[in-house]
């Protein structure tokens, strides 16, 4: 009997390590250097966390047990209500503005397709405490300042900018009730992964007014901020989104990153708990899922029991990402080397120990080194060090009864001999 490794999931090959490593670490590079701090929470949480405010997309896909006292418990499938969970519990004694990152390991029940699997990494950078949209322009720019240092340039990738707030003002004063928003948002939100036609059949199922699904898809299709002022009867909620939009365009514009960020009415985000600024990754061909999306989320944790503390923050899976960077050319590119500093062989049986003391000797400086298990013929040993891609190879034979070593460079394959006492690892 075979096992397969289950639907949706990865396993990883030293070689898939390497370029997950390789991703993770510039994820962390780029937070801290942008004031962010580490934390992480358990990679399991009570199921009920997720049925608070996530929506019903999440509370779908997700994977759920019940521990041996009976409790439901559920698999984190997105890191916002941990960190809410988190932050609500010492909320008096963390220093504001709070600004961390976390790298969490997601499961999700989703259909596996091209960038969305069941279980995969997400960097989550969030700002807690900061009301102006200062903050979400700063949780933008570090978005970007990762996607830059990779190679990513704005002809490849466009930072889609939207406000739920806006939306919100807009659907109610077209006369859709407050209590039908949350489904709209997670219609709206799938419009253009959807085929054509069907999302505007889905849209007359929830909204049959024609007059009021017309201003609908109108809406979805704007360019500007402008055009969508003129599509919305002024109110105060509105105006003051409509600001809170054209300051973010002014600070991203400050920051340096204004090419990559173009305004989306069509942005809407699946979850439940985003209020304001809402934004999305996407490549510029649109051919991928999002890379990335986030937005503001003011209620969250207060909704969670703590005070009402204003939020935002993004998550970026590491999928779409991915398979872009490969696309690109960017990857192969960029992944260090995978290599030892020494590889140490020997000509016969009786040098095996010499070998051994080499070896640990050269870890015990701080370098990376293997030696050949077996007195090998050499140019199997060879074979081995080139496979292991060491820089070096260390030959010991009858050299070392006088106190000397066969050094090989295995780049430029030239060989020399090193006095012991004068080689310097
Ligand atoms: P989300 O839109 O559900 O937001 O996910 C954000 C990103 O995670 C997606 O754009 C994608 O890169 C990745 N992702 C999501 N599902 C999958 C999947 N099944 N397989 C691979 N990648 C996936 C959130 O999760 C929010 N909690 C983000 C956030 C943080 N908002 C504020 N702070």
């Amino acid at each position: 009997m075979t096992i397969q490794p289950v639907k949706g999931t990865r396993d990883f090959y030293p070689r898939e390590m390497a370029v997950h490593n390789w991703i993770v670490d510039g994820w962390k590079k780029i937070s801290l250097r942008n004031g962010f701090e580490e934390y992480d929470g358990p990679i399991f949480e009570y199921l009920k966390m997720y049925q608070v405010k996530s929506g019903d997309e999440i509370v779908e896909q997700l994977f759920s047990l019940t521990d041996r006292g009976g409790r439901d418990l559920a698999l984190r499938p997105e890191m916002t209500p941990t960190l809410a969970r988190m932050v609500n519990q010492q909320i008096n004694s963390l220093p504001k503005p709070i600004k961390w990152f976390s790298v969490p390991r997601l499961f999700r029940a989703e259909r596996p397709q091209k960038g969305r699997l069941r279980e995969f990494f997400q960097w989550n950078i969030d700002i807690i405490g900061v009301d102006d949209v200062l903050a979400d322009a700063e949780v933008i720019f570090t978005t970007i300042d990762y996607l830059r240092q990779v190679g990513l340039t704005s002809t490849d990738i466009k930072v889609k900018i939207s406000s739920r707030e806006f939306l919100a003002g807009f659907l109610k004063s077209i006369g859709i009730p407050e209590e039908k928003l949350g489904d709209i948002y997670v219609l709206l939100d799938k419009s253009a992964k959807l085929p054509p036609g069907v999302f505007e059949e889905l849209l007359r199922e929830q909204v049959p007014d024609k007059t009021i699904s017309g201003k609908i898809l109108d809406f979805m299709v704007e360019q500007s901020i402008e055009q969508v002022r003129d599509l919305t009867a002024p109110n105060e909620s509105t105006e003051s989104a409509l600001e809170n939009l054209g300051n973010v365009f002014n600070y991203l514009e400050s920051m340096g990153v204004g090419d990559f960020c173009i305004f989306n009415p069509g942005i809407v985000r699946g979850l439940a708990y985003y209020t304001g600024i809402v934004f999305e990754v996407h490549d510029a061909v649109g051919e991928l899922r999002a890379i990335c999306g986030g937005g503001r989320y003011d209620n969250l944790l207060k909704d969670f029991g703590g005070p009402s503390i204003p939020a935002t923050g993004m998550g970026m899976g590491d999928c779409v990402l991915e398979i872009l960077l490969r696309e690109k050319g960017l990857l192969e590119k960029q992944l260090p080397a995978g290599s030892i500093d020494y590889f140490v062989a020997y000509v016969d049986e009786s040098y095996k120990n010499q070998a051994i003391r080499i070896t640990m000797e050269l870890r015990s400086k701080g370098c990376s080194a293997n030696f050949s298990y077996k007195a090998a013929k050499l140019n199997k040993q060879l074979k081995q060090a080139s496979d292991q891609n060491a820089r070096k190879c260390i030959i010991i034979g009858q050299e070392i009864e006088s106190n000397q070593l066969a050094v090989k460079d295995m780049t430029s394959g030239e060989q020399k001999l090193v006095n012991l006492d004068e080689f310097n690892a």
